[in-house]
């Protein structure tokens, strides 16, 4: 007898079972009925099934129950599998025993919803095919980028995420009251990540950032994941050459260990494969005299905004980088160039069609006098960085680290429109909730 125990098989393995007798649970995708029996579509987390439910085949309480489900009701079925060429996928189930667990309420979600609608009601549209399919992406980088610095000998570390002040803007922090003082949250965990360079060498945090832009962009969230390696004895070259790998390595393993998600958001798996070290190098001058030549009125010392970077990248497979930005628009922590003191020592990489910047990275400022003046010139308040610039009191060395925005990697690689399709629940400027 079928019971809510009954031991289950995942609908990818009940399709491969032609000729066999099993039990499936899932949620009910699709539901129709015609002469006497009832199609419905089941899925679950490896696919979706269509069972046939004939009146006469099962017990009266059992149809009642079926017939009546709603969409996205949780189903237990029993069943024999049968190839049919009529069935989605030239296979299909027919039921001989059926539990609704829950049936519930009609699923407010139909066919054709406002994209607005569908971010009210985010808990629910996870279910979609389109979340089901970013969702798993977005599993499998997480998993990759770790397994890539585990193999090289990275510890991860924990940063703390409430702090007294930011490292980059300055401008876009999140404030928070913390019992009788002001406190931030993180913008980036680069500074604790320095500071454990000391004992661990090789070190890496896989964290959320908060930014408080005010930027309404497809590729801004207002809490994003930060992946922030931070490595001693490393310079700008050293850095690059290991975020092509980084990268790549990503990229090359979806591709390869998953290319039905990359069909389904119609991403050809080849174009993943193309991103091999190296990648093309701009440096800041050059990339100028490029978007000069290609029509635009950006001059040296100007920022990069979306149209710079999609002109940049427009007709690119790979990621590029863009290399020694001039000062004024980078963070302090970035030691000037020696060669155009002008300039420091950082690259941003920039992913190709126009995704917009995936990696910001540099060498960091490591002796104390030019940090501290650095800080001075920028009229910082040394008193909250007391600590940080204490690391460069006792044993200091060169080291270099980068950012890798985790959701602009996803956005890059599955090619969606926006960037919130990448996290489950998106934190941005006009939206808190679900
Ligand atoms: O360039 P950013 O601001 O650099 C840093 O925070 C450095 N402290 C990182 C480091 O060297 N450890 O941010 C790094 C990356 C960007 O390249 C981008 O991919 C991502 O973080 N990013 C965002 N992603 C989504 N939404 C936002 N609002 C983002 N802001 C930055
Ligand atoms: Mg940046």
């Amino acid at each position: 007898m079928l019971r809510i125990n009954t031991k289950t098989v995942p609908v990818a393995k009940a399709k491969a079972s032609a000729g066999k007798a099993v039990t499936i649970r899932g949620w009910i995708y699709r539901k129709r009925s015609s002469g006497g029996k009832i199609f419905a579509l089941v899925r679950d987390r490896t696919g979706i099934i269509q069972c046939v439910i004939d009146r006469s085949a099962i017990d009266e309480s059992a149809w009642n129950a079926i017939d009546s489900a709603y969409l996205e009701s949780s189903v237990i079925i029993q069943g024999a599998v049968k190839a049919d060429e009529r069935a989605p996928d030239n296979v299909e189930m027919e039921a001989k025993g059926i539990i609704v667990v829950h049936s519930g309420e009609q699923f407010p979600i139909t066919e054709y919803q406002s994209p607005e609608f569908l971010l009210d009601v985010r808990h629910l549209w996870l279910r979609s095919q389109r979340m089901i399919n970013a969702m798993k992406a977005r599993s499998y980088i997480f998993r990759y980028a770790r397994d890539f610095l585990d193999k090289q000998g990275f510890y991860e570390i924990t940063p703390p995420l409430i702090t007294t002040a930011g490292g980059e803007t300055g401008a876009d922090l999140f404030e928070v009251k913390y019992f009788d003082q002001k406190a931030y949250l993180t913008e980036s965990s680069q500074l604790y990540a320095e500071a454990m360079i000391y004992s661990l060498e090789k070190v890496y945090s896989f964290a959320p950032s908060y930014r408080a832009e005010k930027s309404r962009t497809v590729k801004h969230l207002a809490e994003y994941w930060h992946l922030e390696p931070e490595i001693a004895y490393f310079n700008n070259e050293m850095n690059m050459k290991f975020q092509e790998k980084l990268v790549s390595n990503i990229a090359n393993r979806l591709a390869k260990e998953h290319d039905d998600i990359l069909k389904f958001f119609n991403v050809e798996p080849e174009s993943l494969l193309k991103v091999k070290p190296p990648f093309k190098r701009l440096s800041y001058g050059q990339a100028i005299e490029l978007l000069q030549g290609k029509g635009s009125d950006k001059k040296w010392g100007d920022d990069f905004g979306v149209e710079e970077e999609k002109l940049l990248t427009e007709n690119e497979d790979k990621p590029i980088f863009v290399y020694n930005w001039p000062k004024e628009i980078k963070a302090f922590y970035m030691p000037v160039n020696p060669k155009d003191t002008r300039t420091v020592l950082c690259a941003d990489m920039l992913a190709p069609h126009g995704h917009g910047e995936i990696i910001g990275g540099s060498e960091r400022e490591w002796r104390y006098d030019a940090l501290v003046e650095r800080m001075k010139a920028l009229n910082m308040n040394l008193d909250n960085y007391n600590w940080y610039i204490d690391l460069r009191k006792y044993g200091s060395v060169p080291h270099a680290g980068f950012g890798m925005g985790v959701e602009r990697i996803i956005k890059w690689m599955l090619n969606l429109d926006h960037i919130r399709d990448a996290i489950p629940f998106p934190r941005v400027i006009n939206r808190l909730t679900p």
